[in-house]
């Protein structure tokens, strides 16, 4: 293959190189085309630009594959634990021993927070999305650790401040739960792993302490590995671009949290359950609601299917529906919305719509469903898989300081009204 890729416009010449990844992945640059030919390139969407050389996570969605720094997803699922998950993803390799106990030691002694963030909740409705509550208590961290809003960072200081936030974010995660509920918060128990205290801060009440089951923490681990890192979505480019600007961590990953909240990214897995929901109080007629997701008239969307990059199986929805089936055996937990979601599966996949279109479910598809069995509430789900992606989220945060990456910028085409003349109102 040759190194350069050519564009003629008006009958002139420009030479473009092609880089190739790790992975013989291709790509174009055209970092420079403008400055040569004063034409920019448009892609609405981002569905065919590369914004970043990136060493961390590996997706091919035609076959189905994901690797976190080389480790394939399944893997990493079946032996892995969250924490050493975090650990690859953020420092680049699988820790020694000693080095996962360090971890583990430095994000379990970070788990409280500063009183005052008791005074900050106070001041949220109970009516408050707790995606909305952690992305402002997030960013609240930055008024508490002022100095990790300093541009000049030392690596140690960064440091700090990704440990900080990866031990409060199960304390900031499981009080915006205790806030829509309206019971007070648990302090985090430090003699707990991550998922347990987690579940703890969750679920404990003054009355009664929370009995930790090891197949619900298990299956926490397990989905938290899952959604730990998934190169440049949505929410991931989110923070790199906000984080461009040399905005803090904190800064950074709250836009990242804001992100993820919508329906057709992270908020996926809380609209799936409403829809199956739908489906079952509606009779569980699976068909009708196919036809209103083919109706191009209709804005309904079989939630929980079709990804932009996966044209296959996403292999984190296999690994979960096989996770469902298992967790809901061993808690003895029979939910009707599994065999809708199923059925849903079934007829979907044999459906010339999305055969045609490479439909297939996401990690969203089953994910609400183990949550649920787990006994975590509806509106939590998206808040889980925030407490998931932060790992990756930092990851790709330092990945593009380190780079050294310019800026995000895009540009436009612009498409208003050519110039014109002011008149006052009077005259209008
Ligand atoms: N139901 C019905 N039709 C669909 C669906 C769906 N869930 N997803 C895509 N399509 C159709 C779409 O109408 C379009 O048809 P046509 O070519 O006739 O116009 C075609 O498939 C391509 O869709 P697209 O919207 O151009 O694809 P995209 O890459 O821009 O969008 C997506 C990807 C995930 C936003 C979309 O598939 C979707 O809305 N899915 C439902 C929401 C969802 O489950 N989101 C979670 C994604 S995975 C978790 C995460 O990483 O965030």
């Amino acid at each position: 293959m040759s190194e350069y890729a050519q564009i003629i416009v008006d009958g002139k010449t420009y030479e473009l190189p092609i880089i190739r990844g790790t992975e013989n992945e291709l790509a174009i640059d055209i970092s420079k085309l403008r400055s040569q030919s004063g034409i920019i390139t448009l892609d609405p969407g981002f569905k065919n630009t590369g914004s970043t050389k990136s060493a961390i996570t590996f997706l091919d969605g035609e076959i189905g594959i994901l690797n976190y720094r080389g480790y394939p997803i399944e893997q990493l699922a079946d032996h892995s634990t969250f924490t050493e998950v975090s650990y690859l993803l953020i420092y680049g390799e699988l820790p020694t021993a000693v080095e996962l106990a360090a971890f583990q030691n430095a994000t379990t002694q970070h788990t409280l927070v500063h009183e005052d963030f008791k005074t900050i909740l106070d001041g949220f409705p109970s009516t408050s999305h707790p995606m909305g509550v952690l992305s402002s208590l997030v960013t609240a961290l930055n008024a508490f650790y002022p100095k990790s809003t300093n541009l000049d960072k030392s690596p140690e200081a960064i440091n700090l401040s990704i440990i900080r936030l990866l031990a409060k974010m199960p304390t900031f995660a499981a009080w915006s739960y205790k806030k829509k509920m309206g019971q007070p918060v648990n302090y985090p128990n430090n003699n707990l792993d991550y998922c347990s205290n987690f579940l703890h801060m969750m679920f404990a009440l003054p009355t009664m302490s929370y009995d930790i089951n090891p197949v619900v923490t298990k299956a926490l681990d397990k989905l938290l590995i899952l959604h730990a890192d998934h190169e440049q979505n949505c929410s991931a480019s989110t923070v790199r671009i906000v984080g461009s600007s040399q905005a803090s961590l904190y800064a950074s990953i709250s836009a990242g949290i804001n992100a993820l909240w919508g329906p057709l990214h992270g908020g996926a897995n809380q609209a799936v359950i409403d829809m199956l929901e739908s489906i079952k109080a509606d009779g569980g007629n699976i068909q009708k609601w196919m036809d209103k997701a083919k109706d191009k008239n209709d804005p309904f969307r079989l939630m929980g299917f079709g990804h932009r990059v996966y044209k296959n199986f996403d292999p984190r929805a296999k690994i979960i529906k096989k996770a469902a089936d298992e967790v809901l055996t061993a808690l003895g937990v029979q939910d009707p919305i599994l065999d809708i979601a199923k059925g849903l599966e079934e007829k979907a996949l044999a459906d010339p719509y999305f055969v045609e279109r490479k439909l297939y479910p996401n990690v969203d598809f089953y994910s609400g469903i183990i949550y649920r069995a787990l006994g975590i509430p509806t509106e939590m789900f998206t808040v889980m898989f925030a407490l998931g992606r932060l790992p990756g989220w930092i990851a790709q945060w330092q990945e593009m300081r380190g780079n050294q990456e310019p800026i995000g910028r895009p540009r436009q085409i612009y498409t208003g009204k050519t110039k014109r003349v002011y008149f006052p109102c009077s005259q209008r």
